[in-house]
């Protein structure tokens, strides 16, 4: 057991929060208020919309004026405030020259606003350099395409890093070598919640001309019932808003669709039965797609039981094409063995069908065999 201390709140003194009503000082207000700690809100406007919002409030001059250090060195002794939140540049980079002498001991609560807002984008550019430094070597039958460029893919890695879900890292590499050894057709996902393999999916199916991406989901509490072995998953699962979440995958995949993502609101059985019978989708959000109706890559990450994760594979592995790629996602799960044991019936079941398979992040990826004129 790894026993982590958790240092004393540094000060019980209040936190003035300067300026106030921006975006950033106001998720720090509510987590403050959330923690219980002690905050006041300051604005140098005469009147500022974010007031009503804090326990608390003093008005202070510009930071450009000459008597803001006088009148900031008088809030911090009448309110005994003992640290300060700003996330404006300016204001940060001001104060952190001139707190010491101005109030010694009260310190910025904050580190520079542009280290934390830069944070996200250097480490995706920084793991973009890794990827392309480190690409996997696949035993596919199919010749790569060229990488995508290091901004390419540190835009990609960016922007899944914002959408809540689940994907790790290793995962996330393993996809986008695969869709590099592609070839052309439909991308089907089984299972797609917020969207962040979606999203992955989409901009992969973009940089490497994959073709459209076609997104499968029930979107309801029903079909979230996994009878996963401790029941924890199914606790959680019955907290959640299903409706919420398929707005949630909408505003996270609308401005990445280049007309080239649908979904079905359907149990994944279902919507294989549509699939087969009709390839044109059509939602209000993302209008009218035709798909080709021949998978290049499906990628089943739906009900994780082992009854519904066999019956996804059953419904929709006869449609990917020779040569394409099927990925079965938490086949290492700490809940169940439900994609487990139906990647591995699927495997025992078509080994003459298949050219390669590994696991990588918590993944099974497993590429199907082309006919030997490499034509597939
Ligand atoms: C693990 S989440 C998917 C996570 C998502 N791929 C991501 O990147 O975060 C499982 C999803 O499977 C969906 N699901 C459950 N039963 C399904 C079914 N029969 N067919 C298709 N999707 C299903 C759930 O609604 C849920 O959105």
């Amino acid at each position: 057991m790894k026993i982590t201390t958790i240092p004393p709140r540094s000060t019980a003194k209040p936190v003035l929060i300067f300026p106030a009503g921006m975006p950033r000082s106001l998720e720090y207000l509510r987590k403050s208020l959330s923690d219980g700690r002690a905050v006041i809100g300051a604005s140098s406007l005469n009147l500022d919309p974010s007031q009503d919002k804090y326990p608390a409030w003093l008005t202070l001059p510009y930071i450009t004026e000459p008597n803001f250090p006088a009148e900031l060195q008088q809030a911090i002794a009448q309110f005994d405030i003992g640290g300060i939140y700003t996330p404006n540049l300016v204001a940060w980079d001001f104060l952190n020259r001139t707190l010491q002498e101005l109030a010694p001991g009260v310190t910025l609560v904050n580190a520079s606003p542009s280290d934390t807002e830069l944070h996200g984008y250097r480490a995706a550019f920084q793991q973009a350099g890794q990827l392309l430094e480190t690409t996997l070597t696949l035993a596919s039958n199919l010749p790569a395409k060229q990488a995508a460029t290091k901004i390419e893919l540190a835009a990609l890695l960016r922007h899944a890093d914002v959408i809540p879900g689940m994907c790790d890292h290793e995962k996330l590499r393993a996809l986008c070598e695969i869709a590099r050894h592609s070839r052309g057709g439909d991308i089907v996902e089984i299972g797609s919640w917020w969207g962040k393999s979606a999203f992955i999916l989409a901009r992969l199916a973009r940089l490497y001309q994959i073709g459209k991406l076609l997104c499968v989901d029930p979107w309801s509490n029903q079909h979230l019932v996994q009878n996963d072995e401790q029941g924890m998953v199914d606790i959680v699962s019955a907290q959640v808003d299903a409706d919420e979440a398929l707005a949630v995958f909408e505003m996270n995949i609308l401005p990445y669709n280049a007309n080239h993502v649908n979904y079905l609101r359907l149990p994944s059985v279902d919507a294989a039965t549509r699939y087969r019978s009709d390839t044109t989708v059509n939602t209000a959000t993302f209008g009218c797609t035709d798909y080709s109706g021949r998978i290049a890559i499906l990628h089943i990450d739906g009900n994780h039981s082992y009854h519904a994760a066999s019956a996804d594979i059953a419904a929709w592995s006869g449609l990917v094409l020779a040569g394409g790629w099927i990925i079965v996602d938490d086949y290492i799960w700490p809940y169940g063995d439900g994609p487990q044991r139906a990647g591995d019936e699927f495997m025992a079941a078509h080994q003459d069908k298949i050219d390669s398979a590994f696991v990588m992040g918590s993944a099974l990826f497993i590429q199907l065999s082309s006919p030997p004129d490499g034509n597939a």
